[in-house]
């Protein structure tokens, strides 16, 4: 008799059918990487179903984007009656896009505006390219096991024991040279990453980070090692000197004691 949740053999027979068409048999960069064959007929709310007819509390929920759980109501009707009225992909302003920005700029503490992309990869994309203008420096420093997409300048220290100067890149088919200007560094280790940010000095444009790690498996800042240290530190350290930066490292730190108590 098939064990539940250990049959996934129309799952896998699907996903062979898939393979044919899709190259790997997955579009998603982080997903192709996991290996996962699990082929999915169903969402709804915080249940996944497969093929072979197992159920699985999703918790990875679109990762992050379904924050109401698979298919709401509230925002399917929304989605349908805006559809109905308004179209869709109609390549020219909408007053909708600018209600839109306004509630995530609302919403989001620090966004006064924003732009809307279509894919994680291609945000991280333009982020990275708005720091290096803004500052007119190239390198960018990111955290070993953190992914921000599959584009060349990123696609790098996705793995473990990856942090590397320059980076190494992820795949075949990325110049070496791009790497040049993206040093990969261990995450929750604070003496690297200071060690980091000496060396980089003024090339440094941008320091990247997930707030918390998803792709790779969950990696939590360690308590002490918030991602508010390691960015804090790097931004005052571009606004201010020495005394300042050691004023406001300890004013993080504590902050950041007082959230882990
Ligand atoms: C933190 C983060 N940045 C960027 C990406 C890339 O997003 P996309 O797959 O939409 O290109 C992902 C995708 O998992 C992500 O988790």
């Amino acid at each position: 008799m098939p064990v539940p949740y250990l049959d996934r053999s129309r799952s896998r027979a699907a996903f062979d059918e898939i393979a044919r068409h899709v190259a790997g048999g997955e579009s998603s960069y982080a997903r192709l990487r996991a290996g996962q064959e699990l082929v999915i007929t169903e969402a709804r709310g915080a249940t996944i179903r497969d093929l072979d007819g197992n159920e699985y509390l999703d918790y990875c929920m679109g990762y992050g984007v379904n924050l109401f759980g698979h298919a709401p109501a509230f925002v399917w009707e929304a989605v349908e009656e805006t559809i109905a009225r308004v179209g869709w992909h109609i390549a020219f302003p909408h007053r909708l896009s600018g209600e839109a920005a306004k509630l995530v700029a609302d919403l989001v503490p620090g966004i006064e505006q924003l732009r809307f992309a279509n894919s994680g990869t291609e945000a991280t994309q333009a982020a990275v390219r708005l720091a290096r203008a803004a500052t007119g420096r190239e390198l960018v420093i990111k955290f070993e096991g953190h992914y921000h997409g599959w584009a060349d300048h990123l696609a790098a220290g996705i793995g473990a024991a990856s942090a590397a100067r320059p980076a190494r890149p992820d795949s075949p088919g990325i110049p070496v040279g791009v790497m040049d200007s993206l040093w990969t560094v261990a995450w929750n280790n604070e003496e690297a990453f200071d060690e980091a940010i000496d060396a980089a000095g003024d090339r440094l444009a941008v320091v990247i980070c997930e707030v918390v790690p998803g792709s790779g498996g969950v990696l939590e800042p360690r308590p002490g090692y918030a991602h508010r240290y390691a960015l804090g530190r790097w931004f005052v350290s571009l606004a201010h000197g020495p005394a300042e930066i050691e004023q406001t490292l300890d004013a993080a730190r504590g902050a950041v004691e007082d959230v882990a108590e």
